[in-house]
């Protein structure tokens, strides 16, 4: 199966901060943009295998600004890595000023799908990811230390099999 550019797995959100959406500080309440990385990260993850694909888990999520009511916010995520039958996707947010257009970048998260079959048993037939840009090469590396310390986090791999993990450290 031949493999594919993380840019064919590209998905762009765009949307509204609305007053329903928001904490009592009048920022986008968490619990919202992690539904819409999800849902960014589930449409590039199908766009990449093909197939029905499932959260398996959320790796990383760092809330570094808020982000205010009314804003415009952009969710970017694309697949970096593929396994046998998982994929990370890195979602970027980028908030956007409304007089200048200019985008700042807001947040970033790092998700795990998993392709599945119609019974929803992961199926091993997924394409493999090659990087073009230097960033994606970055994302494309450090991809299998984090699915190894998602794996010994989730109780799914002894740390001593962690290698790629181990030698960060060694
Ligand atoms: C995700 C799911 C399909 C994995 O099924 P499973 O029977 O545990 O399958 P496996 O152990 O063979 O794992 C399948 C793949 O997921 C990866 N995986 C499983 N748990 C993971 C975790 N916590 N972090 C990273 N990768 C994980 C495995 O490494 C494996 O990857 P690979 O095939 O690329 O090597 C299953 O747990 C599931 O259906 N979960 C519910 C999904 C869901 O409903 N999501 C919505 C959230 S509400």
């Amino acid at each position: 199966m031949e493999a594919r550019y993380p840019s064919e797995s590209r998905t762009i959100l765009t949307d509204l901060v609305l007053p329903g959406e928001t904490n009592p500080l009048n920022n986008l309440f968490g619990g919202e943009l992690l539904a819409r990385m999800d849902r960014a990260a589930g449409i590039a993850a199908g766009r990449h295998s093909r197939r029905i694909v499932v959260t398996a888990s959320v790796n990383h999520v760092a809330f570094s600004k808020a982000i205010p009511l009314g804003s415009v916010v952009t969710v970017e995520a694309k697949v970096s890595r593929a396994f046998r039958s998982s994929m990370e996707v890195v979602i970027d947010v980028w908030i956007e000023d409304r007089q200048s257009g200019d985008k700042t970048r807001a947040n970033e998260a790092i998700y795990t799908f998993v392709a599945v079959n119609e019974s929803g048993a992961p199926v091993m037939t997924i394409p493999q990811i090659k990087p073009e840009t230097e960033l994606e090469q970055e994302r494309f590396d450090a991809a299998l230390r984090r699915k190894q310390l998602s794996l010994v986090l989730a109780g799914k791999m002894k740390p001593d099999d962690a290698t790629e993990l181990k030698a960060l450290f060694t």
